[in-house]
C-alpha cells in the first residue's frame, strides 16, 4: 500500500523536502511508540462504545494493534524515520497489515494528533515517573547502607565550608536520603497531577459522547482514563511536562550537590574517602592522576536539566491556545531530563557501594579545638553564663589560642581561668573529643532509619 499523509487531500502539491525535514519529529517520538499503540488501544474501544466500529472490525484493529505492540516490547520494531511522525507511522503499518485492509482507516474517527500527542506524551511520563522512583529508592539504600556502615565516625560539620562542629557522618548522608525522599514524593505528586483524558479532537471534542470516553483499565489498557472536561486546555497543556521537568531538576540538583560533596573529599585537601578504581578515570598526560568524572559528569549534567526545563518554559510562555506546532519541541527535552536522571541515578547507586572513608584523615582534621568552641559555650550557659556573654568569652579564648599558638588541651588552669573560672583544663580536655560533641546534640529527633 502507498505511502500517504494523515492530511494530504487539501494540498495539490507534495510537501517540499525541506519542509518535510524541517517538520517531522520521528527520530524522536518513536521513544512514543509504545503508547501510541496504547493509545489507539483505548481510541477504539471509545469507538466500539459509540457504535462506530462493528465488533468484526474492532477485532481486526485490537489484533493489528496488538501485534505491533508486541513487535515493540520485544524490540523488534524498525522505524522507517521518512514518516512525518510516530502517529503517521503506525496507521500505515496498521494500513499495510494483512487482513485488515480499509478498516485501517477508521482508526483515526474522532481523533486528532493534537490529542493524541499530549495523552501518548502523559503516558510516557506516568511510566518513565515509575522507574525514577524505583532509582531513586535504590540510591537512597545505598546510601543508608554506606551510612550505618560507618555509622561511628564523626566529621567536621562545615558551614561556609569553614570548620563549624563536629557531626556524625551517618547524618550527614541521611541529609542526602531525606532530599531523595522529597524527590520521590515530588515526582509522585507531578504523576498524579497527570490528567489522562481523551475526546478532545483538534481542540473542540469529537461527535462522540463523551461517556463512551470512559474508560476502566483491563489487561490491555493499564490506566483508566477520563472524557476530557475541556478540550481546549487537553490539547494546550504542557503543565505536566514542565512540572516533571522542575521535579527532575531537582533531583538533577541535590544529585549535583552530592557529587560536589564527594568530588570535595575525595581531593587531596580533604582526603575523607577513597573511590574504587573502577569508578574513576585518568589522565592522558598524567600518570599519577585519578579524577572523580562520573561525579563531576552527574554535577555538570544539571546544566542540562535546567536548560530542559527553562526551554519548554520559555517555548510555552506565548503560545496562543489551542495546539500549535512549537509545542512538538517539548519532547527532546522531556526525553533527555528523564534519560540523565535514570543514568545518573544508576551509575550513582554502583558508585556509592565503592566508597570508603579514610577514618584517619578525617579524625585529624577532628584535631582542630575551634570545632568545639560551641560545645565550650554550652558547658558555660549550663552552668547559668548568660549566652551572649559566654560567646564572647570563648571567642576571645580561640582568638587568644591562635594568638599564643597554643593547643586549648595544653593551657593550665591559671590561663583558661582567664576567661572565666569554671574553664580548667580538666573540663576542656572532656569537651574537646568528637563523640561527646556530637552526643550532647540532644534537639534532633530520632529517626529508626533501616
Ligand atoms: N508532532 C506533533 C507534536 O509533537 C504532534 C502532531 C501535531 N499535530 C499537527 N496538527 N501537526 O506535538
Amino acid at each position: 500500500m502507498k505511502k500517504t499523509k494523515l492530511w494530504g487531500g487539501r494540498f495539490s502539491k507534495k510537501t517540499h523536502p525541506l519542509v518535510e525535514e524541517f517538520t517531522k519529529s520521528i527520530h524522536f517520538d518513536k521513544k512514543l511508540a509504545e503508547y501510541d499503540c496504547i493509545g489507539s488501544l483505548y481510541h477504539i474501544f471509545i469507538l466500539k462504545k459509540a457504535g462506530l466500529l462493528t465488533q468484526n472490525e474492532f477485532n481486526k484493529l485490537f489484533k493489528g494493534l496488538q501485534e505491533i505492540f508486541d513487535e515493540i516490547k520485544k524490540g523488534h520494531f524498525k522505524i522507517d524515520e521518512s514518516f512525518e511522525d510516530i502517529h503517521s507511522y503506525i496507521q500505515h503499518l496498521l494500513e499495510i497489515k494483512k487482513g485488515i485492509g480499509k478498516v485501517a482507516f477508521k482508526l483515526h474517527t474522532c481523533r486528532s494528533r493534537n490529542d493524541q500527542i499530549a495523552f501518548d506524551t502523559k503516558l510516557y511520563c506516568h511510566e518513565k515517573t515509575n522507574v525514577i522512583c524505583e532509582l531513586l529508592i535504590k540510591l537512597q539504600k545505598t546510601i543508608i547502607q554506606l551510612a550505618n556502615e560507618n555509622n561511628k565516625i564523626v566529621i567536621p560539620g562545615y558551614t561556609h565550608l569553614q570548620h563549624a562542629i563536629p557531626i556524625s557522618l551517618q547524618e550527614y548522608l541521611f541529609a542526602y536520603c531525606k532530599m531523595l525522599n522529597r524527590d520521590t514524593e515530588r515526582l509522585f505528586n507531578a504523576k498524579k497531577n497527570i490528567n489522562l483524558t481523551l475526546g478532545a479532537g483538534a481542540l473542540a471534542g469529537t461527535l462522540i459522547q463523551s461517556a463512551n470516553y470512559n474508560i476502566a483499565a483491563t489487561k490491555s489498557l493499564p490506566n483508566s482514563i477520563k472524557p476530557t472536561s475541556n478540550s481546549i486546555d487537553a490539547v494546550s497543556d504542557r503543565d505536566f511536562v514542565i512540572e516533571i521537568l522542575s521535579a527532575l531538576s531537582i533531583i538533577g540538583m541535590h544529585l549535583s550537590r552530592l557529587s560536589e560533596d564527594m568530588i570535595l573529599w575525595a581531593s587531596k585537601e580533604f582526603d575523607f574517602i577513597d573511590i574504587d578504581d573502577a569508578f574513576c578515570t585518568g589522565s592522558s598526560l598524567m600518570p599519577n592522576k585519578k579524577n572523580p568524572d562520573v561525579l563531576e559528569l552527574v554535577r555538570g549534567y544539571s546544566g542540562q536539566l535546567y536548560g530542559n526545563l527553562v526551554s519548554v518554559l520559555v517555548t510555552m510562555k506565548g503560545l496562543p491556545l489551542a495546539y500549535n506546532r512549537d509545542m512538538q519541541l517539548d519532547k527532546e527535552p522531556l526525553f533527555s531530563s528523564f534519560e540523565i536522571i535514570q543514568e545518573s541515578l544508576k551509575v550513582l547507586a554502583e558508585l556509592f557501594k565503592n566508597i570508603s572513608f579514610k577514618r584517619e584523615n578525617i579524625a585529624r582534621q577532628l584535631d582542630d579545638e575551634s570545632l568545639y568552641a560551641t560545645d565550650i559555650s554550652d558547658y558555660l550557659v549550663k552552668n547559668k553564663v548568660p549566652f551572649k556573654e559566654a560567646h564572647t568569652i570563648v571567642g576571645n579564648l580561640i582568638r587568644h589560642k591562635y594568638k599564643v599558638g597554643k593547643e586549648l588541651c595544653e593551657m593550665e588552669d591559671g590561663e583558661l581561668q582567664r576567661f572565666h573560672k569554671l574553664l580548667t583544663s580538666k573540663i576542656i580536655n572532656v569537651i574537646i573529643n568528637p563523640q561527646t560533641s556530637v552526643k550532647s546534640k540532644k534537639s534532633v529527633r530520632k529517626v529508626k532509619r533501616s
